[in-house]
C-alpha cells in the first residue's frame, strides 16, 4: 500500500513549482514523480503503485514544463520472473524474488532475510532531496541522499541504513546507489591495471550477465579503479551519450554492471559485499560511501571534462591559503629524492640535492623513504617515526632550513598505516596489526598492516603525524601505503562484529586526514600506494594530489596518463622526470621527451640530478620555467585527447584549453616513425573560433610550415601541422596558443 504524502512534501512541491528553474529538485504530487535538474542533465524517478522507488529517466535535460508519467512497474515476464525483479528500482532490497543485484541485503536476528523497501517520505535539501524508504513490515529505514551539481549535472548519491528494530540486524550488502539504463547497445569503459601498469582503459560491449569490477584488498587497488563509463554504441571521444560514475571509497568496493534478461542495464556500486557483514544494533545506522554519476552527450571527452571540473570545484580540498577559491592551486613543481637515493638519505646528501633542485627552479623539495627509525632498507623501521639520528644527527631542522633558504618548501614521505615486524612499535604492540589470532601473519614487502580501525591505533597514527607537523616546518606529506590486506581480523570485537573493519579502517583513515588538515590547514598531502593503488573520489576529498604509478617510464606514462584522465583531473596527476635508461623498461629517451611527457600532468623531477650535465640542467630549467607559465591551462583546463597513445599507436596528442579560452597547450608525441610517415594534422578543439591565437613552441624549437598566428576557426578547421622533420623515435613537441 502506498503511503500518503506528508504535508511537508506537498508544501515542498508547491514551493518548487513556483520557481521551477531555480530548484534543483522538484516533486509532482499527482504523478508521484521526483525530478532533479542540473547543468545539461535531468534525473527522474517515481513511486510506483506498489510503493517502490522506480527509476524513470537519466539523460539530457528535458524541458522545465515536461511532465513525466507516473512510474509503472514492469510486467511479470513469465512465472520465473516477477515484476519486482524486472522493475528498475532506485534501491532494491533483497527480497520478494529479486535475482538482479540488490542494493541492500540484510539478515534479521530471527533468521528472516526478506527486505522490501517502500517509499515513506521525503524532504528537500539545499541541492537535492532525501527520500526515506522503509521495509514493508520491519523497522529498517533507508534514507537515500540525492544532490545534483547545478553546473555539471553530476549527482552525488548515498544511503543511510538505520535499524529501529529491537534486535541487531546484519547488513550483508550495501550499495551507495544503483543506476539504470533502458535496453540499448552499450559499451562499458573501465580502468584496470597492476603495480607499475595502472590506468589501462578497458572497453567491451555490455552483454547479458554481470561484469564485476572490484577490490577485495581493503583499499582501492591498482587492479581496477572505482570508475565506469557506459557509452551508447561504440565509444567515441567527441560524440555520443555517456553515463559515467565514480565511487568515493578507498576501502574494498564493488561496481556491478549487469544486463538483465530484458536487456536493461543496472550499475550498482558501494561496499564490496565479499566478506562483508556490518552489525547494526538497535538505533544504529550505516552510512554508505557516495556514488557520483554524470551524463554527457559529448562522448568520453565530454564526460571527463565534466568530471575534471567537478573534482576541481567540489571534491579536492582547499588549504587555508586557497579557502573559498574556485579551484585549488596548481601543484608546486617538486623534486623527490626516491629514485636518486632510495633509502640512503643523509643530511649532507639531501642538502646537495636540494641545491641542485633549487637551481632548476623547483618549488618543493621532498625527502622520500629512509629518514626515520632504523630504516636502512625495507626490512625495518616502519612504525618508528622518529628521525634517524645517524642520518640526521641534528634532526630535520638543518635540512628544512636549508631547503627554505633555497626558496623551496619542504615535503616528507610517510607510510602511517604500516609496521615492520622489525620495529620498536611492533615489539611493543604486536596486537595492533590486522590478524587472526593463532594464524600466520602474511608479510608483504616485509611489512604488516596496522589495524587503523582500532581506536588506539587511530590515536597513535594521528598523534605521531601531528607531532611531526608541530615540530617541523613541513608543507607536504607524501602518504604511502605499500601493501594490501591479509588476515583482516579485529580480535578486540566479538566474532560477529569483526567484519566492521572493512568500514571503520577507511573511516578512520579519512578521520585522521581530516583532523590533520584541520590542525595544520596549510599542509598538503599526496595519496600514494606503491603508485596508483589508492586513487578515488573518497581519498581525493582529503588529499591534494596522487602518485599515479611507480612506473615513470616516459613512454609508458603516455598511455597511463591517457587512461588516468578518463576519471581524474590532470591537476592531481603527479608526473616525474627520472633517469634514462629507465630502471624498469631499460628504455633510453631524451631529457626533452621525458620532460614533455611529464608536463602533461603536474610536473616533478625524480632523477639523480647530482649526475646531470650542465646541458641537461639547462634544458630542465628552461622547460620548468616554460611549464610554470602555462601550468594552470594544462592541469585545470578542458582536456581534449586528440590522438590516443593506446593500442600501439605510433602517435599521440593532447590539448588543453583554459576555461576562458584565452590559452591552449598542445602536446604531440611520436613513438617511432615508420615508413617516413609524417605526424597527422591536428585539428584543435574548444577554441573561440572568432579569436586570433598566436602559436609558439614551448620546448623552444622554431617550427616552420605553420602560421605564427591564425583564428580559432583556422586552428580547429584547418588544423596544426607539425614540421616535416618531426620524425624519429620518442620525439615530443609542445605548443602554446595565446589569444591576441
Ligand atoms: C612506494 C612509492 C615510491 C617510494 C617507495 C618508498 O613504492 O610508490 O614512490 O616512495 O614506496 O619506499
Amino acid at each position: 500500500m502506498l503511503k500518503t504524502f506528508s504535508a511537508t512534501s506537498l508544501l515542498l512541491a508547491v514551493t518548487l513549482m513556483a520557481h521551477p528553474q531555480s530548484a534543483p529538485a522538484s516533486f509532482d504530487p499527482a504523478a508521484k514523480v521526483f525530478r532533479l535538474d542540473g547543468g545539461g542533465v535531468s534525473y527522474v524517478f517515481g513511486v510506483n503503485p506498489r510503493g517502490e522507488l522506480q527509476q524513470l529517466y537519466w539523460g539530457g535535460r528535458v524541458g522545465a514544463a515536461d511532465a513525466f508519467p507516473a512510474a509503472a512497474p514492469l510486467r511479470e515476464w513469465a512465472s520465473f520472473d516477477n515484476s519486482y525483479n524486472n522493475t528498475p528500482q532506485e534501491y532494491a532490497g533483497w527480497g520478494a524474488g529479486l535475482f538482479a543485484e540488490p542494493a541492500l541485503k540484510v539478515s534479521f536476528a530471527d533468521g528472516n532475510r526478506d527486505l522490501v523497501l517502500h517509499y515513506q517520505s521525503h524532504t528537500a535539501t539545499a541541492n537535492g532531496l532525501n527520500v526515506v524508504l522503509k521495509d514493508v513490515a520491519r523497522e529498517i529505514y533507508v534514507t537515500l541522499h540525492y544532490a545534483i551539481d547545478p553546473e555539471s549535472g553530476i549527482l552525488a548519491r548515498s544511503a543511510t541504513i538505520q535499524n529501529r528494530e529491537s534486535q541487531p540486524v546484519t547488513v550483508e550488502q550495501a550499495a551507495a546507489a544503483a543506476w539504470s539504463l533502458p535496453p540499448a547497445h552499450y559499451t562499458l569503459n573501465y580502468l584496470t591495471g597492476r603495480w607499475a601498469g595502472e590506468w589501462t582503459l578497458t572497453q567491451e560491449a555490455i552483454h547479458p550477465g554481470a561484469r564485476v569490477i572490484e577490490s577485495r584488498r581493503g583499499s582501492t587497488g591498482h587492479q581496477a579503479n572505482p570508475w565506469f563509463a557506459v557509452t551508447a554504441g561504440e565509444p567515441d571521444e567527441d560524440h555520443g551519450e555517456v553515463w559515467f560514475g565514480a565511487l568515493g571509497w578507498s576501502g574494498s568496493w564493488r561496481i556491478t554492471v549487469e544486463q538483465d534478461q530484458l536487456d536493461e542495464v543496472r550499475v550498482t556500486g558501494g561496499f564490496n559485499p565479499f566478506d562483508f557483514g556490518y552489525v547494526l544494533h538497535p538505533g544504529e545506522s550505516l552510512e554508505t560511501p557516495i556514488f557520483y554519476g554524470g551524463y554527457s552527450p559529448n562522448g568520453l571527452g565530454g564526460a571527463s571534462r565534466l568530471l575534471h571540473r567537478f573534482e576541481l570545484e567540489h571534491i579536492l580540498p582547499r588549504t587555508a591559503s586557497t579557502a573559498g577559491q574556485a579551484f585549488p592551486k596548481p601543484r608546486p613543481v617538486i623534486y623527490n629524492s626516491w629514485e636518486a637515493t632510495e633509502f640512503h638519505v643523509s643530511e649532507a646528501g639531501q642538502m646537495a640535492l636540494a641545491e641542485k633542485a633549487a637551481a632548476l627552479g623547483i618549488d618543493r623539495f621532498v625527502m622520500d623513504d629512509g629518514w626515520f627509525g632504523q630504516r636502512k632498507d625495507d626490512h625495518a623501521g616502519l612504525g618508528d617515526w622518529y628521525v634517524n639520528p645517524e642520518k640526521f644527527p641534528h634532526g630535520l631542522k638543518p635540512l628544512i632550513d636549508k631547503v627554505h633558504a633555497l626558496g623551496m618548501d619542504f615535503g616528507l614521505w610517510v607510510e602511517p598505516e604500516m609496521v615492520n615486524p622489525d620495529s620498536d612499535l611492533y615489539r611493543k604492540h604486536p596486537d595492533w596489526v590486522l590478524n587472526f589470532p593463532g594464524r600466520p601473519r602474511t608479510e608483504q614487502r616485509n611489512q604488516l598492516v596496522l589495524n587503523l580501525a582500532r581506536p588506539d591505533v587511530h590515536d597513535y597514527v594521528l598523534g605521531f603525524l601531528d607531532k611531526l607537523l608541530n615540530e617541523n616546518d613541513i608543507a607536504f606529506l607524501k602518504w604511502d601505503y605499500n601493501r594490501n590486506w591479509s588476515e583482516p581480523g579485529w580480535d578486540q570485537l566479538p566474532a560477529a562484529e569483526q567484519k566492521r573493519v572493512y568500514v571503520e579502517f577507511t573511516r578512520n583513515l579519512y578521520a585522521i586526514l581530516a583532523e590533520l588538515r584541520r590542525r595544520h590547514p596549510n599542509v598538503e598531502i599526496e595519496s600514494c600506494s606503491g603508485g596508483g593503488g589508492r586513487v578515488d573520489l573518497g581519498i581525493m576529498r582529503y588529499t591534494d594530489e596522487v602518485w599515479p604509478s611507480d612506473n615513470t617510464d616516459p613512454f609508458d606514462r603516455l598511455a597511463m596518463q591517457d587512461g588516468f584522465t578518463y576519471a581524474y583531473t590532470p591537476q592531481i596527476m603527479m608526473a616525474w622526470v627520472t633517469d634514462s635508461p629507465h630502471w624498469f623498461n631499460k628504455r633510453t629517451t631524451s631529457l626533452a621527451y621525458r620532460m614533455l611527457s611529464s608536463m602533461q600532468g603536474s610536473l616533478g623531477i625524480g632523477a639523480n640530478i647530482a649526475n646531470w650535465t650542465p646541458d641537461e640542467a639547462a634544458t630542465a630549467k628552461r622547460l620548468i620555467a616554460a611549464y610554470h607559465q602555462v601550468q594552470p591551462t594544462i592541469v585545470q583546463g578542458d582536456l581534449y585527447r586528440l590522438i590516443s597513445p593506446r593500442n600501439g599507436s605510433e602517435f599521440s596528442a593532447t590539448q588543453t584549453v583554459r576555461p576562458d579560452k584565452n590559452q591552449s597547450v598542445v602536446f604531440a608525441f611520436i613513438h617511432s616513425t615508420q615508413e617516413g610517415r609524417g605526424f597527422p594534422r591536428l585539428k584543435l578543439k574548444g577554441l573561440d573560433p572568432a579569436a586570433e591565437y598566436a602559436l609558439s613552441s614551448i620546448e623552444g624549437k622554431p617550427r616552420a610550415g605553420t602560421p605564427a598566428q591564425a583564428s580559432g576557426a583556422w586552428w580547429m578547421s584547418h588544423g596544426l601541422d607539425m614540421d616535416d622533420d618531426f620524425r624519429g623515435d620518442f620525439q615530443a613537441a609542445a605548443f602554446r596558443l595565446d589569444r591576441k
